[in-house]
Parts: structure tokens; sequence; C-alpha cells
């Protein structure tokens, strides 16, 4: 029923608006639920069921599907979303410094594929906002498993991330269930370079050194090659991290329903959805093998049914996230994806 009256709804108001304000006003509603308890409430215990628990990192997850990162960067919708089914979030990407992302139109729709391309840059309110917020709402209580993505600020160069990361890490890290270190976002210059691994060794063992006792994963792309894959993989054994968030958006554009012309058209930018699902189930498979049998794999990229999440469950994946299908799908989505 709620999925129907969305459905409506979502053809007739959200998609007429420029993408971002769809987000926006989605973002109030999901506020709203969470600033009625009661309400909440209700939503949570008729969407989450004890059944599909998952225990990783040492930590309790009411379902193995959350949502991904870049949907709350600044930590403003966590109670309603865990009303939506949402049995954890990711926050961020969060920055050391209070940033307002590249300029508008910087989020695109391909409705044939299911898809989206965006280039938003990191738009968050920086660690101290982010983290002050968190301390309330830790003391308010209701929230899912809250994981913290934090990136490079676009004004530190990126010699010197390692010191901006840190500041992140030791400001968030007591706050956050788990840590993530994002390396794979194509809309920060350079960011992504981050993922070799002469420059990933110092700048992960930095970042865990102010973790303490919070797990630390790091999120990679879908477009590194297949031993890159592998050796990131045995770097994380290496240093001992908690685990991988696999995989982030794509910069390629190959296979897509929408016209070439159309796509070009939006320009650069991350594409995620369904052309992402293939590849990111791949990097989960070699991820899993290189990885220490303990460690944690989060696979995400392209999940848009139950069954795309017992797909990942069963490659290898201890947890299972999405964003671009919860824009498609509408606010059922994580109760649906949640019984599996
Ligand atoms: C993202 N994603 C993302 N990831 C991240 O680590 N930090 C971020 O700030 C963002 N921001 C962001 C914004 C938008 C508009 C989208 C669509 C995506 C990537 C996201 O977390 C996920 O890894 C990919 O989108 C692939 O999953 P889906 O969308 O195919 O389910």
């Amino acid at each position: 029923m709620v999925e129907r009256v969305y459905r409506a709804l979502f053809r007739v108001v959200l998609m007429r608006l420029p993408p971002e304000t769809a987000h926006h006003a989605a973002m109030l509603a999901i506020r709203g639920l969470g600033a009625a308890p009661v309400v909440a409430d209700v939503v949570r215990s008729a969407t989450l069921h004890g059944s599909a628990r998952v225990r990783t990192m040492g930590l309790v997850f009411p379902t193995p599907f959350g949502l991904a990162a870049g949907f709350d960067k600044n930590a403003v919708g966590l109670r309603g979303l865990a009303a939506l089914g949402f049995g954890h979030v990711e926050i961020g990407t969060i920055t050391a410094k209070p940033q307002p992302g590249n300029p508008k139109p910087r989020l695109f729709r391909l409705p044939a594929d299911g898809a989206l391309i965006n280039r938003m840059g990191f738009n968050n309110d920086g660690a101290a906002v982010v983290a002050a917020r968190l301390k309330r709402l830790r003391r308010r209580g209701g929230l899912p498993v809250v994981g913290v993505n934090i990136g490079k600020s676009r004004v530190t160069a990126v010699d010197d991330a390692i010191e901006d990361y840190r500041f992140s890490a030791a400001t968030l890290a007591p706050l956050a269930d788990y840590l993530v270190v994002n390396v794979s976002s194509p809309n920060t210059p350079g960011l992504r370079g981050l993922q070799q691994l002469d420059l990933l060794e110092p700048l992960l063992a930095a970042v865990l050194a102010e973790a303490g006792d919070t797990p630390l994963l790091v999120k990679i792309a879908p477009d590194l090659e297949d031993d890159a894959v592998g050796h990131i993989g045995s770097l994380v054994g290496r240093l001992g991290l908690a685990g991988v968030v696999a995989t982030n958006t794509t910069s390629r554009r190959d296979g897509l329903r929408t016209p070439a012309e159309r796509v070009e058209a939006m320009g650069a930018g991350g594409l995620s959805g369904p052309p992402v699902a293939v590849r990111s189930l791949e990097v989960l498979r070699l991820m899993r093998e290189a990885l220490p049998p303990d460690a944690c794999v989060i696979s995400v990229g392209g999940v848009a049914t139950a069954a795309d999440v017992r797909a990942r469950l069963a490659a290898g994946a201890d947890l299972v996230q999405g964003y671009t299908a919860f824009l498609y799908r509408g606010p059922g989505w994580a109760a649906d994806l949640g019984h599996v």
C-alpha cells in the first residue's frame, strides 16, 4: 500500500522535480518520520524482524541490508531511515572541513537504466559539526548501526591527505559503530589515486592509529584492475583492518540504454545503479578471496532486489548496501530487502 502510494506520488511529483530537489523533499519526509518516535517505532517493528540478524566486526546488525554512503551525508535522517528498515546507515562522506560540493546541476537520472550519475563532490557540514550532531543523537537513542565514511577535503592537497583523514577519524571514530576511509569517489581530484598501494598503506596505518576500538574499513572503486583488488585485500589483512566496502560508483559509461549523447551531456561523475552490478559482484568475489576469512565485506553497487541481496551474501558478503534503487523503488524498499 505504502509502495503503491509512493509510486504514484513518485511519478507525478518527485520525478518532475530536479533530482536534488526530490532528494531534499524525500529527506524532509524521512526526518518527519524520525521526529515522531511512536510512529517510527511502529514502522520499525513492522519492517525489521530478528531472523536476519548479522554479527560481524564485533557488532550486531538487525538485518544484512543498509543504506550506502552519500544519501544521509550529515546524519540528519538516521531515526527515520531506521524506521524504514535500514539495519545500518553509512553517513558521509564527511570531510575535515565543511564544503559546499560542486556547482549544480550535479545529480542526473537515467530512468531507462534505473541509474544515476552524480558529481556531488562531498557537500557536507564537516567533521566537527557532524560529530556534535551524532553526540546529541546518541544520547536520544533509536539509531540504526551507524557507519561513518570519511574523505579528503577538496582544499587539502593530496600530499596532505593523511593529516586531513586523521583529523576526521579522531573527531568521528568515538561516535561511529564503524569507520570507512573513502578513497574511491570520482569527484574529488586525486582521491582515487590514494588507492595506489604506496599511498594507501601509510594512509590506512595512520587512520587505524586514530580509530581506537572502532572497526575500520576502506571503500574501493569498481574500476580497479583485478590484481589491484587482490593487493588491497592483502594490505587490509596485513594491517588488520576490519574489512572493505566494495564498491563505489564507476567512471565507465558502457552498456547503457540511455542514448550516448544524453549521457555525454550530463558530463563527468560517478555512475551508480544496475550498470555497476556485474563488476561490483566480481570485485566482491575477488576481495573475498584476498581477505582473511574473518574480515568483513560490505557489498554495494547495483543492488535492487531481495534476490540481489541473497546473491551478494552467497558470494561472500557479510553485509549489503544500496542507494540508487531507493530513489526508484520508494520507501518500502529497505523493508523488502531486509527479509532475506
Ligand atoms: C554516492 N556514493 C557515495 N559513496 C561514498 O563513499 N561517499 C559519498 O559521499 C557518496 N555519495 C553519493 C552520492 C550519490 C548521489 C550517489 C548515487 C552515490 C556511492 C554509493 O555509496 C554507492 O557506493 C554507489 O552508489 C553504488 O551503489 P548503488 O547506488 O548502485 O546501490
